[in-house]
């Protein structure tokens, strides 16, 4: 008997020493994706448009600041994007570094092609691929122009911010080619009529301002999404401050949908209001700077939705409260 047992021991050991070699010798890949034709311009309608988005419906500046500063910007401080922000999760300890024109620390030195493949494939300066915080793979060339433009425009700050590291299970990720550069799911346009239109808050909300990524429900531990679009229900475990917080339905239902007993003004007004709950994962400060337009295209976007029935309790809980199923 107690040989059987030595050996199902043995080879359960060789099984898990190859394996973790696998893994430790295969999880650094670098990826051959080709640099997207976009050129940073100096055109002073380009920053000005690209500044919008960084600062607003992007949200670029709640994560590309120092931890700190979280609050300023919330308020509507437009603090220089020098990185510093950090998210530490079981595949890996995320920095996101600074973005400012520094040559040393920022990525003054990076190509006008680098930063958009960046964006639209997930692939860093250094050709590894880039954990996937950063959804807009389908924006236009004109919003992709109109953000660089702005990066390059700005004061160089001078911050070094220490590199994003995986942990075994992110190594593991990659080993395996389940951690990988992201594609447009559709054909990217060049440019897009920005008006008030559902069409246009389509963009919005699926590419330019991830409302998609918070208000779908997700697997929390792969990212997959596994809820109807919009219906609400990903759990956001905010474990540093005691709480967790369940996005609402967006669709119009009658009984379940935040939204659907609310009029384009109640809307345009919850938005310009900012965050009701401390701590929200929800960019509140970045969108109350959205404009009319964007808020109105947001607006008519999700009232044309299929409404879908899923009702979600309440929307933020104390840790120590227990988490409907
Ligand atoms: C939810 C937080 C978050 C938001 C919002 C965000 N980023 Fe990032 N960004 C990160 C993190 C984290 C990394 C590093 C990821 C990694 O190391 O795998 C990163 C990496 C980058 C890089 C890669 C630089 C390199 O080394 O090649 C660029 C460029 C960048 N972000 C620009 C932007 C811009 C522009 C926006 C807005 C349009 C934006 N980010 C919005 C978190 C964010
Ligand atoms: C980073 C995640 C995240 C993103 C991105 C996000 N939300 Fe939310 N949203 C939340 C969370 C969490 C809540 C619940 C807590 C709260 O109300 O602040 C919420 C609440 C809401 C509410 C209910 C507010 C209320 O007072 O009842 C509305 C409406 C809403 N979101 C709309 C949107 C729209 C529209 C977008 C895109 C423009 C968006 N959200 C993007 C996470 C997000």
């Amino acid at each position: 008997m107690k040989k059987i047992f030595k050996r199902i021991f043995l080879v359960l050991a060789i099984i898990l020493i190859v394996l973790v070699s696998f893994v430790l010798s295969s999880w650094n890949k670098k990826f051959d994706v080709s640099m997207p034709d976009i050129k940073a311009s100096t055109d002073s309608a380009i920053i000005a448009r690209g500044k919008y988005l960084v600062y607003g419906p992007s949200h670029c500046a709640t994560c590309h600041i120092p931890m700190e500063k979280y609050n300023d910007v919330e308020k509507g401080e437009q603090i220089p994007l020098s990185g510093g922000w950090e998210l530490d999760i079981p595949p890996g300890i995320f920095r996101a570094p600074n973005i400012t024109p520094d040559n040393e620390t920022g990525i003054g030195k990076y190509t006008d092609g680098q930063l958009a493949r960046a964006l639209r494939f997930s692939v860093k300066h250094d050709n590894t691929t880039l954990f996937p915080f950063m959804p807009y793979q389908e924006m236009t060339d004109e919003d992709l122009t109109a953000i660089i433009s702005f990066l390059r425009s700005q004061k160089p700050v001078k911050n070094k911010v220490k590199r994003s590291e995986l942990k075994f299970l992110g190594k593991a990720l990659s080993a395996f080619g389940l951690l990988e550069p992201e594609k447009p799911k559709n054909i990217t346009q060049k440019t897009i009529y920005r008006d008030t239109t559902k069409d246009y808050g389509k963009y919005l909300a699926n590419v330019i301002a991830n409302c998609y990524g918070c208000h779908t429900e997700r697997n929390v531990k792969t990212g997959e999404f596994i809820g109807k679009p919009f219906a609400g229900g990903f759990v956001m475990k905010e474990k540093s401050k005691g709480l967790t917080f369940i996005t609402p339905n967006l669709t119009p239902d009658n009984e379940t949908g935040v939204i659907a007993q609310w009029n384009k003004k109640a809307f345009i007004n919850r938005f310009r209001q900012g965050p009701i709950y401390e701590f929200s994962p929800m960019p509140w400060g970045a969108f109350s700077r959205m404009d009319e337009n964007d808020l109105k295209a947001l607006y008519e976007y999700f009232a044309s939705l299929p409404a879908v029935k899923n009702k979600i309790e309440k929307t933020i809980y104390k840790n120590d409260e227990e988490l409907p199923d």
